[in-house]
């Protein structure tokens, strides 16, 4: 969470700044902040709310300086405000944080000893106050920031701007991470490469516990231990960071519309043409000589994961364990040489996926991860990443990660069965022939849009809504009720259908809205008793269905979403669609903030 950028440049840094954390948005919005050194003097300017405040403030009140840092931020400690909002500055120190510092209390009460007084409710202004207190006690500014960092605990990307130094900025990573760009006489930092896109394709990511030391003409980069560190210095695909809306009036509505070329991709990248074979970079993975399969993860990968475990075990005969990562890393789970630890995540970098991992290094068999981002945490820290070549992924409300996570964990579980013959040449076959034909059927479901809109109007008059699915529709009735509250700000639960009749059909009344997710399948069936259970109580059933399904059903339901008929397998992946589409609409209908709702962050990087 927060977005953190740097720049030491040859031109005036505020819009610079203020361009770089507009890409960096997605990691929080409840205020931002720049400071800059001109004339040998720190300055700052800070709005509560989105960057367009800070921008807005900056025309009256202009900020000049070549040297600057920036911050956009989700608020941990502290309600936003402006004095709560980063740069953080005590005295000659200015400093940007993105993270959380854990033994803040304890660094508070020892500089509180020392008469040093707090004007802010966060942790941040420990980390600029300390500095300043080594300051004053001789040190350098590169000193006293280094020995600063010695004394955090906890989670951080930070930045530091010092009084009468222009050609100076310190950084340092621990937990999350932090990228330095290299200019032409000009350099540049930023919580991730898409920040620093439109001034460099040259990057550096900096490693666990690093701090570097840049001027304008020289990064000199040190490990935890002060050693110094060669890390390289990588070009970045342009194209892969692209952030404009294409068209659309969100993100989320051109992710949405992505998800057939995107989900193509994906395929393409892991069946190769002409072969019903999955084929993955690392041959070395055999899935025939492992017991078990763990996978963790949070939010929308956690349901990703969740309709995995049907694969799985149904196509692959491979037990499985489902966690939430911030659950799985505190519960110390015992994981054994025969066990597959497999972590899923868009950005790479969710904090608690990440201590999960590191939990499973040495325990596990191999350490695999399915990520959007090549160059995360995540991926780096697995013996095999697989990118799921989503693309950037800005809107809050995971969408397109979501169809490419389950397309590629749908593969791998192919390959499982390969690997353990549970699935003959013809069943191989028939898959991947599923698979090839999703995304043709994902541009049918993105045909059914204006329906879609108008179940999602009615839906967006209600205060609560239930979300129902068996077997592999029951994750994306999970997934679907997330999807609908983190836009809508509509409560919305989603259950496993068989499961209402234990308690939560009490809730149901004339008032309640439940969507059913009912592909006409094998348990088909079985879910439709429990529409009409729900129906017999005067809930308002919306059916999304195939034209068998909607045939056979839909007397007495309020509203029908038809999809195109799908092989089983792949029926999560395109009833996504729908389940995105309803939430989208409806919190167009109610005028939230779909891109950026409220509370939420794009990256998850505190725990
Ligand atoms: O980047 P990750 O996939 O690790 O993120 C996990 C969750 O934070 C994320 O899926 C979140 O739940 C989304 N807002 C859901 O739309």
């Amino acid at each position: 969470m927060c977005g953190i950028v740097g720049v030491l440049g040859k031109h005036e840094a505020a819009p610079i700044l203020v361009e770089a954390l507009k890409r960096l948005e997605y990691r929080g919005y409840d205020s931002a902040g720049i400071a800059t050194v001109n004339g040998g003097k720190l300055g700052r300017r800070r709005a509560v709310g989105k960057l367009v405040n800070l921008s807005d403030l900056l025309v009256h009140d202009p900020l000049p300086g070549k040297s600057g840092i920036g911050h956009t931020r989700w608020a941990t400690h502290g309600a936003p405000s402006v004095s709560n909002a980063h740069p953080h500055q005590a005295g000659p120190v200015a400093v940007v944080h993105n993270g959380i510092v854990e033994n803040y209390r304890e660094l508070r009460a020892e500089l509180a000893e020392n008469g040093i007084d707090f004007q802010t409710e966060t942790d941040t202004e420990t980390v600029a106050l300390m500095t300043e207190f080594y300051l004053k006690s001789g040190l350098s500014p590169v000193e006293a920031a280094f020995k600063t960092i010695d004394r955090l605990q906890g989670a951080f990307a930070l930045a530091f701007l010092f009084d009468g130094r222009d050609d100076l900025i310190v950084a340092a990573r621990k937990g999350s991470p932090l990228a330095i760009g290299h200019g032409d006489g000009e350099m540049f930092v930023g919580s991730d490469a898409i920040a620093l896109a439109p001034l460099t394709d040259r990057i550096t990511y900096l490693e666990e516990g690093d701090r570097a030391v840049v001027t304008r003409t020289s990064v000199e980069i040190r490990n935890e231990a002060g050693e110094i560190a060669n890390r390289e210095i990588r070009k970045i695909q342009l194209d892969q960071t692209r952030t404009d809306k294409g068209g659309h009036k969100h993100f989320m509505a051109k992710e949405i519309a992505e998800q057939p070329v995107v989900v193509a991709e994906a395929i393409r990248s892991y069946l190769p043409t002409g072969s019903d074979r999955v084929v993955l970079p690392d041959t070395d993975l055999d899935f025939s000589k492992l017991d078990r399969l763990t996978m963790v993860a949070c939010g929308t990968a956690f349901y990703a994961c969740l309709t995995a475990k049907y694969w799985f075990e149904q196509l692959a005969r491979m037990p499985v364990e489902v966690d939430i990562a911030s659950e799985f890393r505190y519960r110390e789970p015992p994981i054994t040489d025969r066990t597959l630890a497999l972590f899923v995540s868009q950005s790479g970098e969710t904090a608690d996926t990440l201590a999960a991992l590191r939990y499973c290094e040495g325990k596990a068999d191999k350490i695999v991860s399915v990520v959007n981002v090549p160059e995360s945490s995540i991926a780096r820290e697995s013996d095999l990443a697989l990118p799921i070549h989503a693309g950037v992924e800005i809107g809050v409300a995971s969408t397109k990660a979501f169809t490419c996570q389950l397309s590629v964990l749908l593969m791998l579980a192919l390959k499982a069965a390969a690997d353990r013959g549970t699935l003959d040449d013809d069943a191989l076959a028939d898959h991947a022939a599923a698979l090839r034909g999703l995304p043709t059927l994902l541009n049918a479901a993105l045909d059914q849009e204006e329906a879609i809109r108008k179940s999602a109007q009615r839906l967006s008059e209600a205060r609560d809504v239930l979300f129902l699915g068996r077997g592999l529709m029951y994750p994306l009735a999970l997934e679907g009720a997330l999807k609908l509250k983190e836009i809508s700000y509509i409560h919305a639960e989603g259950y496993a259908s068989g499961e209402l009749k234990h308690g939560p059909i009490a809730l149901i009344d004339k008032h309640m809205p439940v969507v059913v997710m009912a592909p006409r399948d094998a348990v088909f069936d079985k879910t439709v008793s429990n529409m009409q259970e729900v129906m017999a109580r005067k809930g308002k059933v919306i059916l999304v269905s195939d034209d068998d399904g909607i045939a056979d059903a839909k007397d007495g339901v309020w509203s029908t979403i038809r999809m195109p008929h799908a092989h089983a397998s792949v029926a999560p992946i395109l009833y996504s669609v729908p389940a995105q589409l309803l939430a989208y609409h409806t919190a167009v209908a109610k005028g939230t903030d779909v891109d950026q709702p409220r509370n939420l962050a794009k990256s998850v990087t505190v725990e």
